[in-house]
């Protein structure tokens, strides 16, 4: 590598968190010009040659690099630099490599591309066109390797539908994949919104049931009456009213699975009768005589404390034993390491696809309040909220507001001094711009800055122009 400390006392020292940057040229003016042009933008590293070259790539993983296809030992020629050219992709099949070439080389330029190489550009480098290109690079860079980590991410959080990569979803992924298999009753035991139902959907789609149906019924939303002959179907003439025979729900999920939804709330008497089912395989109809064989296999869940409804009297504990044979705790989403954020972003691209709106993240504030925020209403909460911002997001980054998560959060304890001025600043220039119908040049007078300054603090605000 170059010795840097000579330009280093003539520059600012490029903050660490400026991109890598890698400028493989082998004449040291060349590599001097450019390095002093970019600094202020870049972590800037320089190579004369291959081997140095590899070396800062294998190092440091500069997403973006520019390289001269004439390099030593034969610099009037283009293999060196067309091996290095392989050599980069296959060390970082991400990385930007934009090739600088004669004018007169234009076939090598384009066999570079189809190659790999990311743009080209014509010596002598015109640093103008040189920053644009380099701009984009960076961003294009940055996209993809986001978009690859959260492809990887729901990849190995993706089970029958449902994300988790937290070793608590992990437990339960692997619970529902043991008991699949048996016919075994399972109770899901949840708050609301932390996913009881996919699980339940997901044991029945793993199970040798899964061509069979599988039939939902809420036992909170549905009057005890009607639940009963819901359940078990009554014959004609039953009751007021039955003037045609019909099968219940039980009979409905014969050879599949029967999921009893909000199981504590369903009556002392219905109780007795759904204890009858588990235990004989039958059922009879309400009026009815016949006893009815039916297979099926029961899951219920519950986000009430059915230990506590024993105790009061209100659950049968004899029940409670055949139905929870084995019984699936869902995590509160809160309690789920690094699952928040991932959600979140899963459920941001699943909705701004479905709006076809340019959605890109979340901005700092809202990061903090989703992470600050206690989620009573769980993943269902989430996504709710997640699918109203979207829709209500002006910028290209989704805030707090937007999530209605209040910015008291983030104002109170959790917004340090850049993140108040940004919030403050991106209020003052929506209304300049709300006030002006979105006219740049007028609202950046009116807020007493230039017009590049504007767009670029837009730009870092992700406030787009409507
Ligand atoms: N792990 C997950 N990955 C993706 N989406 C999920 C996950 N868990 C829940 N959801 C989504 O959250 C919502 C609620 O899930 P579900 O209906 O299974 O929860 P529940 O525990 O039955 O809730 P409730 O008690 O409110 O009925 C659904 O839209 C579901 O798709
Ligand atoms: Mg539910």
């Amino acid at each position: 590598m170059e010795d840097q400390t000579s330009l280093n006392a003539l520059h600012p020292a490029p903050s660490p968190l400026h991109p890598k940057l890698l400028i493989v040229d082998d004449e040291e003016d060349i590599r001097t010009q450019m390095k002093w042009a970019l600094a202020q933008d870049y972590q800037v590293f320089l190579a004369g040659d291959r081997g140095s070259a590899m070396e800062i790539v294998g190092k440091e993983q500069p997403p973006v690099v520019t390289l001269d296809l004439g390099l030593p030992p034969r610099p009037a020629h283009v293999e060196e630099g067309f091996a290095a050219l392989a050599e980069m992709l296959s060390a970082d099949s991400f990385i930007k490599v934009i090739i600088i070439t004669g004018r007169g080389e234009k076939e090598h330029a384009l066999k570079a591309v189809g190659e790999g190489a990311y743009d080209f550009l014509y010596k002598p480098v015109e640093i103008d066109e040189l920053k644009v290109v380099l701009k984009r690079a960076f961003y294009i860079a940055s996209l993809e390797r986001e978009h690859h980590f959260l492809q990887r991410q729901i990849g190995e959080g993706d089970f029958q539908g449902m994300l988790g990569g937290s070793p608590q979803m992990q437990e339960v992924f692997s619970i529902v994949r043991k008991v699949a298999t048996s016919d075994a009753s399972v109770l899901v035991v949840g708050e609301s919104g932390t996913g009881k139902e996919l699980v339940a959907q997901a044991i029945h789609r793993l199970s040798p049931r899964k061509e069979g149906p599988f039939v939902v019924i809420n036992c909170g939303a549905i009057p005890e009456t009607l639940l009963e002959s819901e359940l078990f179907g009554h014959e004609k003439g039953a009751f007021t009213g039955a003037h045609i025979q019909r099968k219940g729900r039980i009979e409905a999920a014969r050879g599949g699975t029967l999921f009893l939804d909000e199981i504590g709330e369903l009556s002392l008497g219905l109780q007795v009768k759904l204890l009858r089912y588990l235990q004989e395989q039958m059922i009879e109809r309400i009026g009815g005589r016949e006893q009815i064989r039916v297979d099926a296999r029961v899951i219920t869940a519950t986000n009430r404390d059915l230990k506590q409804a024993m105790k009061a009297g209100a659950f049968r504990e004899d029940l409670y034993f055949r139905l929870a044979v084995v019984s699936i705790p869902m995590p509160l989403l809160r309690e789920r390491e690094g699952d928040i954020f991932m959600l979140a972003k899963a459920f941001l691209n699943r909705y701004a696809e479905e709006a076809k709106r340019r959605i890109t993240g979340f901005t700092n504030q809202a990061m903090r309040a989703i992470e600050s925020y206690s989620w009573p209403g769980n993943v269902r909460e989430l996504e709710n909220r997640i699918k109203r911002a979207v829709i209500m997001a002006e910028g290209n980054k989704i805030s707090p507001a937007d999530l209605e998560l209040g910015m008291h959060h983030a104002r109170d304890e959790f917004l340090n001094l850049k993140e108040a001025r940004e919030a403050m600043e991106k209020e003052m220039i929506l209304k300049a711009l709300t006030k002006t119908k979105d006219n740049v040049t007028r609202a950046a007078e009116a807020l007493g800055i230039s017009r590049p300054t504007l767009y670029e603090m837009m730009e870092k605000l992700g406030i787009e122009r409507k």
